[in-house]
């Protein structure tokens, strides 16, 4: 098959490192890509939010399969776009359509959805300039601390989590009057959930799903979760709490209603289902729906599928991911992301990296990365992942440590407790 993957980080590489393994593969492409991509595939650069230009490359080029790597092109309708051309009928878009991606799209879809279909989910209310009174009246009501989010895409920056009432609602004045842009003209207030997170993806051709390895991401800059909000810093998989009685409450209480709603909404879902998930007293409950993989999880969960994940995808784009086996390796798989120094804040690209060649026993991801005159740089905040397997969480992190020490450029940081809270005491 010939194959082109839209995004250029860590997780399009972990894909592509994935997909260029099968033998069902002929040509593999990465929209736009990074350093790491173009050795397992070609890098070309179409914008993948040029939905014009992705149309005419997959004709050019006999596409078969498009796997979808980030949010934005699934919300603004790649997959309705090409669909429509009869060209194209057969292309197998790994992606949902347009109206289900609003699970992503927008935070009161999302939470509408989950209380039609009886979801678990913390108590909100949606806010607009006009119901700002019952908005302040909700938060008076409601115990510190205040959750407030953008309704729309605010490239993961979008949430705010306040202790104090005043300071909420002065910023839902704020949000409103678009501190986040278009995407805060409608704001969600929530409940605030106390419990431990956890990452599960579930791979869906509309009917039959199957349930990923679970993990479990670090968003904050600081170590001990502090600071401010990040892409994610580094992830782990498995996650030991979340076990086999609290991942039955999970596929019976969120996965087939979620799927069920989605079918008697009439939504076209055919790819990944992330569910943000909070656990409080072993119980499940949704803080948000992303329409597509992690990013920094499928680092740490892609690595442990053994099975072929172009077989895998067939089955999500022909209807049959039923009759296809997913085997998982009982290894377990974490990553940590070196990050360019000043990121989440302003940072400089352009830095040189050296090492790439001295690490041993682990899988090099690149996210913001490029070649230029045979150097590798830095180009983006998130630099690269270093991916290692380890009979436990506590030894593969070893080895990630290990090797984050022998890759090098200026301004490298990265958090050094990732997976900390997960040791079993
Ligand atoms: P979201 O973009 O909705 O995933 O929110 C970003 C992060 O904010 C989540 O990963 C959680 O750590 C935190 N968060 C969001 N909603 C809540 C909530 N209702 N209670 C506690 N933490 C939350
Ligand atoms: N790791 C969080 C995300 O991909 O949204």
């Amino acid at each position: 098959m010939n194959i082109l993957i839209l995004g250029s980080g860590g997780r399009e590489h972990a894909l592509a490192v994935k997909i260029a393994e099968s033998e069902k593969l002929n040509k593999l492409f990465i929209a736009p890509g990074n350093a790491g991509t173009d050795s397992v595939g070609e890098n070309i650069n179409i914008n993948i939010n040029n939905f014009e230009e992705i149309e005419y490359f997959v004709i050019d080029n006999k596409i078969e399969m498009l796997v979808v790597g980030p949010e934005v092109p699934l919300v603004n309708g790649v997959y309705d776009y090409l669909i429509k051309n009869p060209k194209l009928e057969k292309l197998k878009i790994i992606g949902p359509q347009q109206k289900a991606a609003m699970l992503e799209g927008s935070k009161e879809f999302a939470k509408e959805f989950m209380v039609r279909n009886n979801i678990p989910t913390a108590k909100f209310i949606s806010v607009t300039k006009k119901n700002l009174n019952e908005g302040n009246d909700f938060l008076k009501n409601t115990n510190p601390p205040y959750v407030l989010k953008a309704d729309g895409l605010a490239a993961g920056k979008g949430v705010l989590i306040i202790d104090n009432l005043k300071e909420a609602i002065a910023e839902l004045e704020l949000m409103l009057g678009g501190k986040f842009g278009d995407a805060s003209q409608k704001v969600v207030i929530e409940e605030y959930l106390d419990g431990i997170e956890v990452s599960v993806f579930v791979l869906t051709d509309g009917n039959n799903y199957k349930i990923l390895p679970t993990s479990k991401d670090y968003k904050r800059i600081g170590e001990k979760d502090t600071g401010l909000n990040t892409g994610g810093m580094g992830a782990v998989s498995p996650v030991w709490f979340a076990d086999n009685e609290f991942m039955k409450k999970v596929e019976n209480q969120v996965i087939i209603p979620t799927i069920n709603g989605l079918n008697n909404e009439n939504s076209t879902y055919k790819g990944f289902i992330y569910l943000g998930l909070m656990n409080i007293d072993k119980k499940p409950y949704v803080i948000e729906y992303n329409v597509r993989m992690g990013d920094p999880e499928t680092e740490a969960v892609i690595p442990r599928i053994k099975s072929d994940l172009i077989d895998l995808f067939c089955g999500v784009a022909d209807n049959n991911l039923d009759q296809k086996n997913m085997e998982i390796s009982n290894q377990a798989c974490t990553t940590i992301m070196l990050v360019s120094g000043g990121y989440p804040e302003a940072y400089e690209k352009n830095k040189i990296i050296s090492g790439l060649d001295k690490t041993n026993n682990c899988i090099v991801f690149h996210a913001g990365t490029k070649k230029e005159n045979n150097n590798i740089l830095t180009n983006g905040g998130r630099v690269i992942s270093i991916t290692a397997f380890g009979e436990n969480i506590e030894k593969a992190l070893e080895t990630c440590y290990k090797n984050a020490e022998l890759i090098n450029f200026e301004g490298k940081n990265y958090r050094k407790d990732i997976g900390q809270d997960l040791r079993v005491k």
